[in-house]
């Protein structure tokens, strides 16, 4: 077995043979989206069913047309025209949809750990969509072949993750991730948006931008996660761009030709200069690229080893 796991529910429990398995499977992905005629056969017949209960455009849109070039079928099941609006529960959805034998599950929830439960119940193998400021392994695995690709590898860079952090499931899937692959991680943000106990995580902590960027290989912006704060945790939107937003200048402490990267979606003005992210260290395009790239990888992995796992 290549890779012994049924489910991709985080980056915890990878160990670094199996994010390098996917990585390289995601590298030779990549043409395929680059060719006029994207389609092949691999999971003809196989029948994929996006399961969102959050709001998602780009992440939706990359499982789907990753199905879609791997030949599998894709069904796409959002919170907004689903019985869960009717009061069925989480459990319940799950069970419907699984008698319809799914072949995979792709699932987001807005709470972290909901995804795991369902894929509990489930007799196929469920992907981990983002689940609440858990995790969101597939963003992960595309930020680190981007900058695999860019950089030629992971081990020793400095990666600066900046912003959010208390709220991002995507800082959190990133930090496991670079440590496992032996980068130097720090992360940069006001006391109110770090999570406690952060430093436990291997990495080191700045609260000012200039300091935390100085010499960095790679700079990861993440979304000020306003839909997930109850409360102010910033004092307004200009203060925080002024301090903690990524400009010409601050980024001028980071190495010349550092990236500049962004899960998106932007808020440019909030935490990214829009010339800094049309710039020419801007990877942000070529992350969107390697996502559906990514998720070609990790649904091939899953679905052709099932069968193979107890
Ligand atoms: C991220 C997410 O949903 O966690 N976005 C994404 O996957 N496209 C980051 C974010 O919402 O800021």
């Amino acid at each position: 077995m290549s890779f012994p796991h049924r489910h991709l529910l985080g980056i915890k429990g990878l160990s670094e043979p199996d994010i390098l398995y996917l990585l390289d499977r995601a590298d030779e992905a990549v043409q395929i989206s680059r060719r006029r005629d994207k389609k092949t056969s691999t999971l003809r017949g196989l029948t994929q069913i996006n399961l969102f209960f959050e709001a998602s455009t780009r992440t939706q849109a990359s499982f789907e047309l990753a199905g879609k070039r791997l030949g599998a079928d894709v069904m796409n099941m959002s919170v907004a025209n689903s019985s869960v609006k009717k009061g069925e529960t989480l459990i319940d959805t799950a069970m419907t949809l699984n008698a319809m034998h799914p072949d995979v599950l792709v699932v987001r929830h807005s709470s972290a750990g909901a995804v795991a439960l369902l894929a509990q119940k489930v007799g196929c193998p469920v992907i981990n969509a983002g689940d609440g400021a858990h995790e969101h392994p597939t963003q992960a695995l595309l930020d680190a072949l981007t900058i695999r690709r860019t950089k030629g590898r992971i081990a020793r860079l400095t990666v600066a993750i900046c912003g959010d952090v208390l709220h991002s499931r995507v800082a959190r899937s990133n930090i496991i991730l670079l440590n496992q692959l032996g980068a130097r991680v720090r992360v940069i943000a006001p006391s109110t948006l770090l999570p406690s106990g952060i430093a436990d995580m291997g990495v080191e902590v700045f609260q000012n931008m200039e300091d935390g960027l100085r010499d960095a290989d790679v700079v990861m912006m993440l979304r000020l996660q306003r839909e997930r704060m109850a409360g102010s945790f910033v004092p307004s939107i200009r203060e925080y761009f002024r301090y903690y937003g990524l400009d010409a200048q601050k980024l001028r402490a980071a190495k010349a030709d550092a990236l500049v990267m962004h899960p998106g979606p932007m808020n440019r003005g909030v935490e990214i200069a829009s010339d800094i992210a049309d710039g020419p260290q801007s990877v942000i395009e070529m992350q969107v690229e390697m996502g559906v790239a990514v998720r070609m990888a990790v649904m091939e992995t899953l679905m052709l080893s099932e069968g193979n796992h107890p």
